[in-house]
C-alpha cells in the first residue's frame, strides 16, 4: 500500500466525506487514491477558498473539514483560511510537510529508530525487518494524535537562546562584514538543522514534560506555567548548535552575551551528560558534540569574565 492510500484510508476512518483543494504534481498520488475512496474531492479556484470551505464545513457539521494544497505558494495560500479558523476558535489540525527531509514535521520512531518518515524507504525497512514496519510517535513530546507530536518545546528553546539575527530595518544596510571560509563552512553545517527533534528523542537528559490543567486554571495560566517548566528543563543539543551558528555571524554576534547567559541558565548546557546519542541520530550529520564542547568553553569564559568584571 502506498503512503497516499494509507492517508486516504485514515481520512475515511475519521469520517471525512469531502476534501477541498487544488490538485497538483505533488499530490497526484493522493488524487489517485481518492478515486478508489468514498471521499469526494471538491476543486476550488484558489487554496484560500479551500481553507475557508473546510473551516465552514467543520463549523456547520461538527466534523473535520479537510483542505489540501501543493507546495510553496500553494501551502502559504491556505494560511488566511487557517488563521481565520484559528482566531474564531475553530479547532484546527494543521501540519505541512516538505517530503524531502527539510521541515522535520514527519519525524517518528520507525522500527525503534527516530527518523523522518518521508525518507524512510519501505523496501529497505522490510529488508531490515521482514514482514512488518513498526511506527510510533516520538516519546519525548506530547502526542497530539496518532503519530503527530507537539514540537513546541523545540522552538521555545530556540527562542530562549535568541536564534535569530537582530536585523530590523527596511533600508539597504550594505554587504555586512565578511566571514572566513572556515567560519562559513562551520556555519553551513549548523544551518542545516530542521528542528526535527531526533537529537532530543535520543538524549537521556531531555525528559518528557507532562502537565495537566489544574481545576480553575485558565488556558493562558496553564500555558504560562507550562512555559516556565519548559524554560527550566534541558534545552537540548539543537539549541546549543544554534548558539554556535548565531554567535559566529557578524550581526548575530552582537547578542553573544545574551545567548551565553541563556546557555548557562537553568536547563542549559551544564545539564548535558555528554552521552553523545544526539550526534549519532541527527539526520543532517550536524557535529552536535563539537558544538557542545565549543559552546561549553565559550560559556565558561563568559561566566569567568563576568565574575572578574564585577
Ligand atoms: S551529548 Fe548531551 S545533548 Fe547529546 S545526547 Fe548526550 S546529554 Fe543529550
Ligand atoms: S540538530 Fe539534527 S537532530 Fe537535532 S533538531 Fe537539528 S536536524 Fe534534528
Ligand atoms: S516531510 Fe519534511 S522532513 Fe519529512
Amino acid at each position: 500500500m502506498k503512503a497516499a492510500e494509507l492517508l486516504v484510508r485514515c481520512l475515511e476512518n475519521e469520517g471525512v466525506r469531502f476534501l477541498f483543494g487544488i490538485p497538483g504534481e505533488e499530490n497526484l498520488d493522493i488524487m489517485h487514491a481518492l478515486h478508489e475512496s468514498t471521499i469526494r474531492f471538491i476543486t476550488t479556484r484558489h487554496e484560500q477558498a479551500a481553507a475557508f470551505m473546510a473551516d465552514v464545513y467543520g463549523r456547520l457539521t461538527g466534523r473535520a473539514g479537510v483542505c489540501l494544497a501543493t507546495l510553496g505558494p500553494g501551502a502559504t495560500n491556505l494560511v488566511t483560511g487557517v488563521a481565520d479558523a484559528n482566531v474564531d476558535n475553530v479547532p484546527v489540525v494543521w501540519e505541512c510537510n516538505c517530503l524531502e527531509e527539510v521541515c522535520g514535521a514527519c519525524t517518528i520512531v520507525i522500527n525503534g529508530r527516530v527518523r523522518q518518515a518521508c525518507t524512510a524507504l519501505v523496501d529497505q525497512l522490510l529488508a531490515e525487518k521482514p514482514g512488518e514496519i513498526e511506527l510510533r510517535p516520538m516519546t519525548k513530546f506530547p502526542v497530539l494524535r496518532d503519530l503527530m507530536v507537539d514540537r513546541w518545546r523545540i522552538f521555545v528553546a530556540l527562542e530562549k537562546i535568541r536564534a535569530w539575527l537582530p536585523v530590523n530595518s527596511y533600508y539597504h544596510m550594505g554587504p555586512g562584514q565578511r566571514q572566513s571560509q572556515d567560519t562559513q563552512q562551520m556555519a553551513y553545517l549548523y544551518s542545516k538543522c530542521m528542528s526535527c527533534g531526533c537529537c532530543l528523542e535520543a538524549c537521556p537528559q531531555f525528559l518528557k514534560i507532562e502537565l495537566h490543567r489544574k481545576e480553575g486554571e485558565t488556558e493562558i495560566e496553564f500555558h504560562a506555567r507550562e512555559r516556565e517548566v519548559i524554560d527550566r528543563s534541558f534545552m537540548g543539543a539543537h539549541a546549543v548548535a544554534q548558539v554556535e551558528l548565531f554567535n559566529s555571524n557578524p550581526i548575530g554576534g552582537m547578542n553573544t552575551a545574551e545567548r551565553l547567559d541563556a546557555l548557562v541558565s537553568e536547563g542549559g548546557i551544564q545539564t548535558c551528560g555528554n552521552a553523545q546519542n544526539c550526534v549519532k541520530v541527527c539526520p543532517k550529520q550536524i557535529p552536535l558534540t563539537t558544538a557542545i564542547a565549543h559552546a561549553g568553553r565559550s560559556a565558561t569564559l563568559h561566566t569567568l569574565k563576568k565574575w572578574f568584571d564585577r
